[in-house]
């Protein structure tokens, strides 16, 4: 099949790959001229494992192509993918007006028939709309079929997540079109959930807000372990080993960053608020997300006021996650924001990124930011860092402290070291 996409981002570029990976022709659209002229020279915008050898690889057999004339595939191709970003707005709400722009450009160039399939997160909804004001602007209602089709890849593993997904699911009007694009995915073994279109828009909403869920819900309990001198580990993975729970995304620290759970979160309260519904549960995984970041700093600000009026911070990790190169909704920077603010200096290393931070100093690897340091604090779990040689790290620091924002470092192999480690919920 040709497939046009339009969006190069994190979801475009993956899927991009994927599909044509599968066999199909895949013609990726962006904007971004920049974007697009790296990528026809094989040169991969974004750090993802494995993509830049998926993309490399389709591109040589002729499988895969990258341009900015979005119109000229649109009309060309039978099925288009739409994956443009939908960040928050202000308000709240998922920011439509990227999707509003693809909407404009399709209204001017459907002459044949075309699936119009939806990847990006979009409100309730969506599907019916558009399909509304395609026909407002002129379009033939025989010459389309808008089908959601939503992406629940995560970044760092998103090839994996793509090629062997839990399910995919496809809300469709007519059960033709959804199995035209079940076809597009013959080849990957999983289950497929056939729906309508609003169930799919909204199944990808409450996936977000459940998995976000959990994560507030094993930070609280991680509280009660800090209170109780207990320890989360062991709790989390005794409530994992229930099949009702499931041991995944269990795992307390920091809390949830990137480009997707804060802004479903807000999108659904949105979206609930609109028709008179106050999501409690939902609006107070976000209360305690935001504070976790705090509880953090107090751990912080309590083991330093023992020491130094001008104390060093070392901080190792700036992405939202190990793996990535995105700093969207980081709660790495978020905490460094908060350090920098209380007057500490901020010494920080990062594998992949050195975001512009008023009194950051980004390091060159992650021994230089520990020199003289008070605290070292491991803010996101990059596999480097969990393999870091303790015996430098402990020489060069000042005073051998880990504050461990992730809970993924072997608390008793560092206290052999002889660092005295603060996680949340680890006594
Ligand atoms: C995706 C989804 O689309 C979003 O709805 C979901 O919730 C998260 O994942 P992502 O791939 O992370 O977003 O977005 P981003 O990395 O911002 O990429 C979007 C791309 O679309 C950008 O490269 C942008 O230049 C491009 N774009 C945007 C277009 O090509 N055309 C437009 O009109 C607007
Ligand atoms: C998420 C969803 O998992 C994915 O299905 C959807 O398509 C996009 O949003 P992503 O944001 O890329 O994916 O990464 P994810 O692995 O879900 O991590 C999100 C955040 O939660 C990260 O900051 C991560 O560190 C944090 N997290 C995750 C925890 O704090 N604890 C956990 O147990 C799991």
């Amino acid at each position: 099949m040709d497939i046009c996409i339009i969006g190069a981002g994190y979801v475009g570029l993956t899927t991009a790959a994927v599909l044509a990976d599968i066999g199909h022709t895949v013609y990726c659209t962006d904007v971004d001229e920049d974007k697009i002229s790296k990528l026809q020279q094989g040169i991969i915008p974004i750090y993802e494992p494995g993509l830049t050898e998926m993309i490399t690889e389709n591109q040589d057999r002729g499988k895969l192509f990258f341009d900015t004339d979005s119109e000229r595939y649109m009309a060309a191709c039978p099925f288009i993918m739409i994956a443009v970003g939908t960040p928050s707005a202000k308000n709240g709400s998922a920011d439509m007006v990227y999707v509003k722009g693809v909407i404009a450009v399709l209204s001017q160039t459907i002459r044949s028939p075309k699936v119009i399939i939806m990847k990006s997160t979009v409100p309730p909804g969506t599907a019916d709309w558009m399909e509304a004001e395609l026909q407002g602007q002129g379009v033939d209602k025989r010459l389309f079929e808008i089908v959601s089709n939503p992406e629940f890849l995560r970044e760092g593993t998103a090839i994996e997540d793509t090629v062997h997904p839990d399910r995919i699911v496809i809300g469709a009007k007519q059960s033709e079109a959804a199995m035209k694009v079940r076809e597009l995915y013959h080849t990957l073994q999983t289950q497929f959930l056939i729906t309508d279109r609003l169930e799919a828009e909204l199944i990808k909403y409450a996936s977000n807000a459940f998995l976000a869920t959990k994560i507030s819900f094993i930070n609280e309990i991680a509280r009660i372990c800090d209170a109780y001198s207990a320890d989360i580990m062991e709790v989390s993975k005794g409530i994992g080993m229930d099949q009702r729970i499931g041991a995944k995304f269990l795992h307390a620290g920091l809390g949830y960053g990137g480009s997707c759970f804060p802004k479903d979160v807000n999108a659904l309260n949105y979206v609930a608020r609109a028709k008179g519904i106050k999501l409690n549960l939902v609006q107070a995984v976000k209360k305690v997300n935001r504070s976790q970041v705090d509880i953090y700093l107090n751990k912080i600000t309590h083991s330093l006021g023992k020491r130094s009026n001008k104390p060093k911070i070392a901080v190792w990790g700036a992405t939202f996650k190990e793996n990535t190169d995105d700093i969207r909704y980081s709660q790495a920077i978020a905490l460094m924001k908060k350090l920098v603010r209380k007057g500490y200096p901020v010494y920080a290393y990062d594998p992949l990124v050195s975001p512009k931070l008023s009194s950051v100093v980004w390091c060159s690897n992650p021994y230089e930011a520990v020199e003289q340091a008070d605290i070292l604090v491991l803010a996101t779990a990059w596999p480097a860092f969990l393999k870091a040689d303790w015996y430098k790290v402990k020489a060069l620091m000042k005073h051998p402290v880990i504050v461990d924002g992730r809970n993924c470092l072997d608390k008793s192999t560092v206290e052999k070291y002889g660092f005295e480690y603060i996680g949340v919920g680890r006594p």
